[in-house]
């Protein structure tokens, strides 16, 4: 069975995937992380991030690995331990480029598949999980919530992780990415037409859980 939660940053949907995940017996996948590692893979190359080819080269490598386990996600980077780094700010302001590449989303979809083909079931979350990924999932869903409550929660996640950010600095970068996302050329933010939509703005991630599970 495969369940795909999309949705713009800070709409709940990796916390919403994790639990539905959990009650349900069966693993998750943060598809952003792929996305982030590949970032943090370029930054530390010091590649240009306009470099198409370049750029799928680095997606293309096998020295990032994901080890999903059943409440959380594992990243790791030629050996390291990158979990932690690929939240950090300085990748946040750079996935842009990576998300915006043909090549990096060709690679990456098929690595989503192929996990999800050997792993049998899966939720998995991202931006184009239910319409480019997997267009035949069995459940669809795609979350949304006004950007001042996005940002409100992105900004406490990386207070909690040590980050020194601005509420203005994380509203901006949630505004910035939600443009880049919706309007890039290459996979834009789209709505699956056959999802079922939720609004989370005045949800706790429970109630988010009692509407999925309905
Ligand atoms: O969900 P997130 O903030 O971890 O995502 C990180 C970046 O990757 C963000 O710029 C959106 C992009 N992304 C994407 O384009 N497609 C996905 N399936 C997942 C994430």
């Amino acid at each position: 069975m495969i369940i795909t939660i999309d949705g713009p940053a800070g709409s709940g949907k990796s916390t919403t995937a994790r639990k539905l995940a959990a009650r349900l017996g069966v693993p998750y996948l943060d598809t952003g992380a792929m996305y982030r590692v590949v970032t943090l893979a370029a930054l530390d190359a010091g590649v240009d991030l306009h470099d198409e080819a370049a750029l799928t080269a680095i997606a293309a490598r096998d020295d990032y690995e994901l080890d999903l386990g059943p409440t959380h996600i594992r990243v790791t980077l030629r050996g390291h331990d990158v979990t932690e780094e690929i939240r950090s700010m300085r990748v946040n302001d750079h996935t842009r480029y990576i998300a915006a590449s043909p090549g990096v989303r060709r690679i990456l979809i098929q690595r989503q598949r192929a996990i999800a083909a050997r792993l049998g079931s899966v939720v998995t979350e991202g931006r184009d999980q239910g319409t480019a990924a997997f267009p035949d999932a069995d459940a669809k869903f795609f979350l949304d919530a006004a950007l001042e409550k996005r940002a409100e929660r992105r900004l406490h996640e990386m207070l909690a992780d040590g980050e020194e950010v601005s509420p203005a600095q994380v509203l901006a970068n949630l505004d910035e990415r939600d443009r880049t996302d919706s309007e890039r050329a290459v996979a834009p933010l789209l709505v699956p037409p056959d999802a079922v939509r939720i609004d989370t703005t005045h949800l706790s991630i429970g109630e988010v859980l009692d509407v999925i599970l309905a």
